[in-house]
């Protein structure tokens, strides 16, 4: 009985790790989680006009601090607190890393004159 109790401990916490890195190397899991921000900072995070600031390319730890403070009360927001309390920190974590890691100049439209 004994025994049967370690091996059920030790199998969930193997698929625990299991899971949990899977999730971690999934490089559509953090483009799904911000995908929630595009509807106001644009597309992968690159806002048109500015307002709300674009997200694409600021720095990691920037981004996170930003929303740790939204989430804490910390920073005055009209929207964001609401926004960063739907997230775990973890989750925090890999939608920064997610914006960090877009190349504005890349994505963006090689025009925005003429129209
Ligand atoms: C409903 C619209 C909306 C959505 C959805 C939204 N934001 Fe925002 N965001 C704003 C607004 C508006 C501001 C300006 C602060 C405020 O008034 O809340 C802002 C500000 C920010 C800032 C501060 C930027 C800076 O340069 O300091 C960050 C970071 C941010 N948002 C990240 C996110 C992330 C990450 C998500 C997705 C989880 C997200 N936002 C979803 C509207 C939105």
């Amino acid at each position: 009985m004994r025994s049967h109790l370690a091996l059920c401990a030790a199998l969930v916490i193997v698929f625990g790790a299991l899971t949990s890195s899977a999730y971690a190397q999934d490089p559509n899991a953090a483009r799904s989680l911000a995908a929630t921000c595009f509807t106001c900072h644009g597309t992968d995070g690159i806002s048109v006009g500015g307002v709300p600031p674009s997200l694409a390319g600021q720095d990691k730890k920037y981004l996170l601090q930003q929303m740790k403070d939204f989430k804490a009360g910390k920073r005055p927001a009209t929207i964001m607190h609401q926004q960063a309390k739907g997230y775990s920190d973890e989750q925090l974590e890999q939608i920064a890393g997610y914006f960090a890691a877009v190349k504005p100049a890349a994505t963006a439209p090689a025009s925005r004159g003429g129209y």
